[in-house]
C-alpha cells in the first residue's frame, strides 16, 4: 500500500511517509527532546488513565474519565500486545469513516470514542495536552510497527473467536464465570481496587457496575466482547472455547453498568449498524434480544440480502 502522511499535530515534528519507509526530522533538539517527554507522556495516559485524567486526578478540571478503567485494561501493554486490540497499527487508518458517528473522523475522534464510552467520560479537547500526547504517542506507535513490523512477529495468538450458530447462554456463561473470571474480577464483577495505592485504581479491573465501561461501548456488544475475551482472557492464560467466551460475554453484558445519553443517535445510517449492537433503532425487524444474544446468522443472511439487493 503507497502513502504519504504529511502531518505536524505536534510543533517542530514532521513525518513523511512513503510506502513502507518512513523518515522523521525533528526540527530542533529541543522539540526532539519534548517529542519523546510528550510520546512518554501518551504512553503513561494509557496505562495509568485513571490517576491522570480519571476520578483519581487530583485537579477536578483534569478528571476526564468516568470509569476507573485504564486504556491499557482492554488495550493491553499500551496497546503494544499483538493482536486482539492492539494500537500498533491504529495511527495510519485514520482518518476514515465510522458508520457509529455518521462522517470520517480522524484518530483524535476515533479516542475521544473510546473516552466517551468504554472509558464512560467526556471528549478531551483536540488540542488538549492529553489529547496531543495520545495521539503522538499512537504515531510514534505506527512508525515503530511500519520500521519493525513487531506486530508480525510470532505470537502466541489464541485461534480468533467463532460464532457459535445459537443465542448466547449468560446463565451457561455464569458458571464460566464464577470458575475461570471470579478469581481476579470477584465474584460481584467490580474487580479488586488496589489498597496500597487506591489513586493507581484497580489491581484487576471491574467487568461492570459503576467504575465500568458504559452500555455504548464497543466491549459491549457481545460478538466484541467475545473475541477480546477468546484471545486474552483469562490473562496469561486465554484458553476458552467458543461457547464458553460467547456465554461469558454474554454473562458479562446483561448487568448493570453506567448508560450513555442519545445511543439511538448512533449509526444514522442503521443498515450500518453491526449485527450484535445491543441497542437499536435497527433496520430490521428482529427483537432487540436477538441483537444482544444471537443468533447471529439470521439477522446476518437479512443484512447480506439486502445489500444485494441494493447493489
Ligand atoms: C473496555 C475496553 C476499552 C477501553 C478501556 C478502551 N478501549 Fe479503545 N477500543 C476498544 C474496542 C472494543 C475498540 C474497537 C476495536 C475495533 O473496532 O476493532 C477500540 C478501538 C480503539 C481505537 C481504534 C483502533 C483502530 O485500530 O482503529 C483507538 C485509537 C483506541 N481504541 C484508543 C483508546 C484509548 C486512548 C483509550 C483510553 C482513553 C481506550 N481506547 C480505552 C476497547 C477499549
Ligand atoms: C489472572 C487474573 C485474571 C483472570 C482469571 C481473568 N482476568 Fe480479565 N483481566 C485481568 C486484568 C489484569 C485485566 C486488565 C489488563 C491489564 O491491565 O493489563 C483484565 C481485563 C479484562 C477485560 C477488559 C477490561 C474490563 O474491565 O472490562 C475483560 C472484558 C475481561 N478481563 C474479562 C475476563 C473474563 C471474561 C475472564 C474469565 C474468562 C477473565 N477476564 C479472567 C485479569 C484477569
Amino acid at each position: 500500500m503507497k502513502f504519504t502522511i504529511i502531518s505536524s499535530l505536534v510543533a517542530g515534528v514532521v513525518i513523511v511517509g512513503a510506502g513502507t519507509s518512513l523518515a522523521y526530522r525533528r526540527a530542533a533538539p529541543s522539540g526532539a527532546a519534548s517529542a519523546a517527554a510528550t510520546e512518554d507522556y501518551g504512553r503513561r495516559l494509557l496505562t495509568e488513565t485513571s490517576m491522570l485524567m480519571g476520578p483519581d486526578q487530583p485537579d477536578p478540571s483534569k478528571r476526564y474519565t468516568g470509569s476507573r478503567l485504564q486504556c491499557g485494561s482492554c488495550h493491553l501493554k499500551a496497546g503494544t500486545e499483538p493482536g486482539t486490540l492492539a494500537l500498533v497499527e491504529a495511527f495510519p487508518k485514520y482518518p476514515r469513516v465510522s458508520g457509529r458517528d455518521g462522517g470520517v473522523g480522524d484518530i483524535k475522534q476515533r479516542i475521544n470514542g473510546c473516552m466517551t464510552r468504554s472509558m464512560n467520560g467526556r471528549a478531551l479537547p483536540l488540542d488538549s495536552v492529553e489529547m496531543n500526547a495520545m495521539s503522538m504517542y499512537l504515531r510514534t506507535l505506527g512508525e515503530q510497527y511500519v520500521v519493525t513490523s513487531v506486530s508480525r512477529r510470532a505470537t502466541h495468538e489464541p485461534k480468533a473467536f467463532v460464532t457459535p450458530d445459537r443465542a448466547a447462554n449468560p446463565e451457561a456463561g455464569k458458571r464460566v464465570y464464577e470458575t475461570r473470571c471470579a478469581i481476579c474480577h470477584g465474584g460481584d464483577g467490580l474487580g479488586l481496587r488496589s489498597t496500597n495505592t487506591p489513586s493507581r485504581g484497580y489491581v484487576f479491573p471491574p467487568l461492570w457496575g459503576p467504575d465500568s465501561f458504559n452500555d455504548g461501548a464497543g466491549t459491549h456488544r457481545v460478538l466484541t466482547a467475545a473475541r477480546f475475551i477468546k484471545t486474552r482472557m483469562p490473562l496469561g492464560k486465554p484458553d476458552l472455547s467458543d461457547d464458553d467466551a460467547f456465554d461469558v460475554a454474554a454473562y458479562i453484558n446483561v448487568q448493570p453498568r453506567p448508560e450513555m445519553a442519545d445511543l439511538e443517535k448512533d449509526y444514522p445510517d442503521r443498515t450500518t449498524k453491526p449485527v450484535d449492537n445491543p441497542y437499536g433503532p435497527y433496520a430490521d425487524p428482529f427483537p432487540i434480544e436477538q441483537h444482544r444474544l444471537g443468533p447471529f446468522k439470521p439477522i446476518e443472511a437479512f443484512y447480506a440480502k439486502l445489500k444485494k439487493a441494493g447493489s
